[in-house]
């Protein structure tokens, strides 16, 4: 079980780990990512075959600052405007990758383009700033399960794969960050996230354009419809469990009988997106093969929320 309490010692560690090529798995903000050194195209294919991914996706590259972002790609003023609103923090910005960027082909599936993101977690944080490389990291997840929240859930799921899992307690947010396309004229939002759609018109001045029209062609394979998928069938937008299903829960009024998760008893958004996948992953390790999910309210983070739950409700290939 290679999983270590993060410290300055094991923080430096893991530095040399991905400085040498190796994998490590560490806390953001958001969820636990697999990380390996972005200019090597060898460690990056690692981070593919270590997730089992069908296909390569593009990988978002993790920095320490806008300075070291603008090394790799080209900012315009959008894009600089909400980097100075949002970082350090979990948005993911898509821009256009500068001419002789040292960043592997791979860690951006040949595109020319590149997402890059500036954590907000200490440990995060620590481990740039000591690897002193950009860091491209996934989710720390096996390709097609959900997202984990805890250093535990990653060892569940990549254990054997990689050097290091750095332990920093459960994640914050608990959903990934939002992915926002700033290398065309217009900005458009490809993955909501923890950012929401409201945070950034209200920063931009203005509504920012949704991708879903674009769902026959992905740009963003987090836009699959079946990309996060508990073994459980989800049915969602129910009042109560029937027969046979266990039940997703969320607010005051939820029913109590059979096996209930209730992801916010008080109703809270933020409370329910922190501990959406540990349920997810609850209902799989209790063996549910069915669960009915109550309708979560589409505002604010409940829009993100609602987007996992359609995709983890898709039929599967
Ligand atoms: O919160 C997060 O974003 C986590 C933590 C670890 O930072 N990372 C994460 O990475 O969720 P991943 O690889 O699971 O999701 C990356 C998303 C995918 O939907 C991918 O398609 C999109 O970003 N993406 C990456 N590069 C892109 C590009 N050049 N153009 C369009 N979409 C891109
Ligand atoms: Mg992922």
């Amino acid at each position: 079980m290679p999983i270590f309490p993060a410290s300055p010692t094991t923080i430096d560690d893991a530095a040399r780990v991905i400085r040498d090529g190796g994998l490590v798995a560490f806390p953001t903000e958001t969820v636990y990512g697999l990380g390996g050194d972005a200019t090597n195209s060898e460690a990056v294919a690692a981070i593919f075959e270590a997730k089992g991914r069908p296909s390569f996706n593009p990988l978002i590259v993790h920095v320490p600052d806008l300075a070291a972002a603008q090394q790799f790609g080209t900012f315009s003023k959008d894009a600089c405007r909400l980097a100075g609103a949002f970082w350090p923090g979990p948005l993911t910005l898509v821009v256009e990758r500068r001419a002789g960027c040292p960043i592997a082909d791979l860690a951006s599936a040949g595109l020319d383009t590149l997402a890059l993101r500036v954590p907000d977690h200490p440990v995060a944080k620590g481990l740039l700033r000591a690897a002193g490389c950009p860091i491209a990291a996934p989710s720390a997840n096996r390709s097609g399960h959900v997202s984990p929240t805890t250093a535990r859930h990653v060892d569940d799921d990549l254990g054997d794969r990689v050097a290091m899992i750095l332990d920093g307690g459960a994640t914050e947010h608990g959903l990934e960050s939002t992915v926002v396309d700033a290398s065309g004229r217009e900005l458009v939002l490809l993955r909501p996230g923890a950012i929401t759609a409201e945070q950034i018109a209200a920063t931009l001045g203005h509504a920012i354009k949704r991708a879903e029209a674009i769902a026959e062609a992905p740009l963003s394979p987090g836009q699959l419809a079946s990309h996060y998928a508990p073994r459980a069938r989800l049915r969602l937008d129910a009042s109560e469990a029937r027969e046979g299903e266990a039940l997703l829960a969320f607010g005051p009024a939820a029913p109590s009988r059979g096996f209930v998760i209730n992801l916010s008893p008080a109703g809270n958004l933020q409370e329910a997106a922190a501990v959406l996948f540990a349920a997810l992953r609850a209902f799989d390790a209790a063996g549910s093969e069915a669960v009915a999910v109550m309708p979560i309210p589409e505002t604010g983070l409940g829009v993100a929320i609602n987007d996992r739950l359609r995709r983890a409700a898709a039929p599967r290939p």
